[in-house]
């Protein structure tokens, strides 16, 4: 495994390998968890060369949010990168010009107001963004993003689609506790009793697709059965909404043919936390 701290050098290092071999990556943030290492796995099924990308994107956080404080473990991530079969880790100090981007990627706000973007403003701008930036260093084949930031990922589907950029981009399930709760770098933030809290936003998302497979249709009540499990771990949810998945619009009435999704999102002590779950199908919640 080697590491390369800025774009010529990856560039090199890939430059001649790419000719025979595919590339898969897998863009992090770092601290890394099973999480980003079911993505590297799932990489590493697809191609022959993984890059896996170490770099907390400034141009994602707004000014209130824990740029200064997010975890930056390198050492840690490396071994797990070099355990989990990585090839080459891409981890730079800064991708930006020195004055700051002057042409940055901007989401239509159809994609990048709902859910977390109203709370979020300008993120999903700086994740397109770094994300382009990012695929235009590494060019790979394809590109592995995790599903418990859907948002995210129908952000850059779209973008593939829309820039015509030649990766092929893929989804992977969301990687849980044993009780359900997501896993996020952000739950180190937790203290053991939010912790325990904390597993109340899947239960929430769970009783709701429960409810829809128990034949309730509206979005409303359902969402109110939802509130109750949060509210019983004393929690208000930034939001709690079920959205078309692809559209993320709102639906107040549900069918079987439709590409229902529950999000939640919600503030836990100094964690902003958030989950996702598919409401037409019945797979393990652990899956
Ligand atoms: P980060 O939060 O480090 O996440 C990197 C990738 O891991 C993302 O695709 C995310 O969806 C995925 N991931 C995180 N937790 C997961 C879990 N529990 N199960 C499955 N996948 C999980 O997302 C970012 O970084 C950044 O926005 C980035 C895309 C790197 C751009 O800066």
């Amino acid at each position: 495994m080697r590491v390369a701290h800025n774009p010529t050098e990856i560039q090199q290092s890939l430059g001649t390998l790419r000719k025979q071999k595919s590339i898969a990556f897998v863009p992090t943030m770092g601290n890394l968890h099973d999480g980003h290492l079911k993505l590297i796995a799932k990489a590493r099924e697809l191609a022959d060369i993984v890059v896996t990308s170490i770099y907390v994107n400034p141009l994602q956080f707004g000014p209130e949010e824990d740029f200064d404080t997010y975890p930056r473990t390198f050492e840690e991530d490396a071994k797990k990168c070099q355990a989990s079969g990585v090839d080459f880790i891409f981890h730079p100090d800064n991708l930006y010009t020195q004055d700051g981007p002057k042409v940055t990627l901007c989401v239509d706000t159809s994609l990048s107001v709902p859910l977390c973007g109203s709370k979020r403003p300008g993120h999903f701008n700086g994740v397109a963004t770094v994300v382009n930036l990012l695929f235009n260093i590494v060019q790979p084949d394809f590109a592995l993003f995790g599903e418990k930031d859907w948002q995210q990922l129908v952000i850059i589907r779209r973008m593939v689609q829309d820039l015509h950029m030649p990766v092929t981009i893929v989804g992977v399930p969301t990687q849980r506790e044993s009780d359900g709760l997501a896993m996020s770098s952000r739950n180190r933030y937790l203290t053991p009793d939010e912790r325990l809290r904390a597993a109340s936003l899947s239960r929430c998302l769970h009783t709701i697709r429960q409810g829809f497979h128990d034949g309730e249709s509206d979005s409303k009540l359902l969402l109110e059965r939802g509130r109750n499990v949060l509210a019983g771990a004393d929690i208000e949810p930034e939001y709690l909404e079920i959205c078309d998945e692809e559209t993320l619009e709102p639906l107040p009435r549900l069918s079987r043919s439709m590409r229902a999704r529950a999000f939640v999102a919600a503030r836990i002590g100094k964690a902003r936390l958030i989950d996702n779950m598919p409401l037409y199908t019945m797979e393990a919640i652990n899956s």
